[in-house]
Parts: C-alpha cells; sequence; structure tokens
C-alpha cells in the first residue's frame, strides 16, 4: 500500500526523542503540509530536531505536555488546548 503525505498534516507526540526524532527526519522526506512535533523536552533536547529543522524549515515544534493538548488545527496549524 502507498501512503501520499504531501497534502497531510502530522503531529508526532514524543518527537524530539529517539524514536520520534528519527520518524520525524523520515516523515519529512514525504513534504507533508504541516509536521508539528509536541514534546516537553523531559528526556530529550531540541537539538534532537537540528537535521528535521534544516530540511523542513516551517517544522513547528511545541514545547508542551501531551496532557495539556487538545489537538493541532488542520488548517493552520496551531496548537489547540484543552480547556481547563
Ligand atoms: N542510540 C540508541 O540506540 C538509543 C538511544 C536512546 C534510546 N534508545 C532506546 O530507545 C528507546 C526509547 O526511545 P523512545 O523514543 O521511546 O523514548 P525517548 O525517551 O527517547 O522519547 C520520548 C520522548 O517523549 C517525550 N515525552 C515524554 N512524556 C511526554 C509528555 N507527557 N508530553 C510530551 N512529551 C513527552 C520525551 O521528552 C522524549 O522526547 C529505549 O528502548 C531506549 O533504550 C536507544
Amino acid at each position: 500500500m502507498e501512503y501520499n503525505l504531501k497534502n497531510k498534516s502530522i503531529m508526532v507526540t514524543g518527537g524530539a526523542g529517539f524514536i520520534g526524532s528519527h520518524l520525524v527526519d523520515r516523515l519529512v522526506k514525504e513534504k507533508p503540509s504541516n509536521l508539528v512535533v509536541v514534546d516537553n523536552f523531559f528526556l530529550s533536547k531540541e537539538s534532537n530536531l537540528t537535521e528535521a529543522k534544516t530540511n523542513y524549515p516551517k517544522l513547528k515544534i511545541f514545547n508542551q505536555d501531551v496532557g495539556n493538548l487538545f489537538g493541532i488545527c488542520p488548517k493552520c496549524g496551531e496548537l489547540c488546548k484543552r480547556s481547563t
């Protein structure tokens, strides 16, 4: 089965971690329209995403706990937080 991610919006939670950052590097090659990383950097650092930022300058990185997350707006790529 072939997947075309060109017009897709993708969010990777824990995207600065070991598996997540490698997944992000792979997804960048698919040229999605929005690619968003959500990570609280508890176990990682933003420099894990240096290559991804170079190859995909519009990468959005949110320093955010996923527990506070409601979703990503597919149109603007901004983060919608859970209301408290
Ligand atoms: N070089 C290597 O081979 C190597 C290096 C590191 C890890 N590992 C292995 O990889 C596995 C771990 O990789 P992984 O990617 O699953 O874990 P990870 O810890 O690398 O990544 C998890 C990510 O999720 C983030 N995170 C955790 N809780 C969060 C929350 N509530 N909200 C937002 N972000 C949150 C962390 O900050 C981190 O960036 C282990 O098995 C480990 O042994 C291998």
